[in-house]
């Protein structure tokens, strides 16, 4: 096949690992298509101009229609609605995104024989690194749709790979994170009430992540998936909270009024790192604590 024909559809592409994602794809010679909602806001790590963009009108028939216009190689499916903690009015939302959505897009693929999927998962499927054991609403739902894709797998012989992501920082990054919290206080100095700070995290940068996908498409490509794998996209180095602040306050060369014990822990606080077996062929390649230097070098502090 020649690679720079491959034609890719990408869902979530709006999203900050959809973003880069899209990137690293067009950089790859891939041809990108996303699929996005009426009401998106404008993705900002590209030029919407170097992307063919197809809205998608909310119903079945439509992402029929989108995907046969399209005819992708493989779909890189990444839309999700993220919440740690829901309310009873965001059941019908959670679902929408994380369960109707991508069953919109498994029947649509069925409908034009599109075979290859690259599906997006989260660590916090695994609490406590159990086998299957959701530590909110939001992941239990990311099992909800891994449920619906076993059947268009055995029935209908798409061939889907999973690839479970764990915390994730990088550049543009716009959602109000761990860096980004850290950030803050660096800039502000104002006091932040934190947990103990005991957890173990486990930090991917978004590059490490995207190229992921793209390790993903090369194996579903090269047809020895058969049926549904699933990978854990993991740094392999997690490390403790208050350690990572401590990274931070060394680049910053001061400590940041943090009050670690200030709140308590969530109900069911992820504690530990989920042991998945790592995408073969994929490692993370970008260094936390370069990273950390990179980022908090450039603030404007007081
Ligand atoms: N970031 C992490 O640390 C992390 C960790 C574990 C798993 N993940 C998973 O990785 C994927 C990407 O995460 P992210 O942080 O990049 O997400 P994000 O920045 O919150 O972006 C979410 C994307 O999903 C789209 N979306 C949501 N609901 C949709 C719907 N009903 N129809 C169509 N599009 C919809 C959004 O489009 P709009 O522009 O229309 O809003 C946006 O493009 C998600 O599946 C997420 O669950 C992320």
């Amino acid at each position: 096949m020649n690679k720079n024909l491959r034609i890719a559809l990408v869902t979530g592409a709006t999203g900050f690992i959809g973003s880069h994602l899209v990137l690293r794809l067009m950089r790859a010679g891939w041809q990108v298509h996303i699929v996005r909602r009426a009401n998106s806001r404008i993705a900002y790590a590209y030029e919407l101009s170097d992307v063919k963009t197809h809205t998608h009108d909310g119903t079945t028939e439509g992402m029929i229609r989108l995907v046969g216009d399209v005819q992708p190689e493989v779909v890189f499916h990444l839309a999700s609605l993220f919440l740690s903690q829901h309310e009873a009015s965001d059941v019908e939302r959670l679902v929408a995104s994380n369960v109707l959505f991508g069953n919109q897009l498994l029947e649509a693929m069925k409908v034009h024989g599109i075979n290859r999927l690259i599906n997006t998962g989260t660590s916090w499927q695994h609490y406590e690194n159990k086998a299957y054991s959701p530590v909110n609403l939001y992941a239990a739902t990311k099992q909800a749709f891994e449920s619906l894709l076993h059947y268009y797998v055995e029935a209908h012989g798409l061939r889907a790979i999973t690839l479970k992501l764990s915390d994730t920082y990088g550049p543009q990054d716009p959602r109000p994170k761990l860096m980004n919290l850290l950030k803050r206080v660096a800039e502000d100095m104002q006091p932040l009430a934190m947990s103990p700070g005991e957890q173990w995290i486990d930090l991917v940068h978004v590059d490490d992540v995207a190229q992921a996908y793209l390790t993903a498409a090369e194996r579903v490509l090269a047809d020895t998936v058969q049926g549904h794998e699933c990978y854990a996209v993991s740094s392999g180095q997690p490390i403790q909270l208050r350690e990572m602040v401590r990274l931070v306050e060394g680049v910053l060369g001061r400590s940041l009024p943090i009050k670690w014990g200030g709140r308590a822990y969530r109900n069911r606080e992820v504690m530990q790192a989920w042991e998945g077996t790592v995408l073969p062929g994929w490692s993370a390649q970008v260094n936390l604590a370069q990273s950390i230097q990179t980022m908090f070098t450039d603030l404007n502090l007081r």
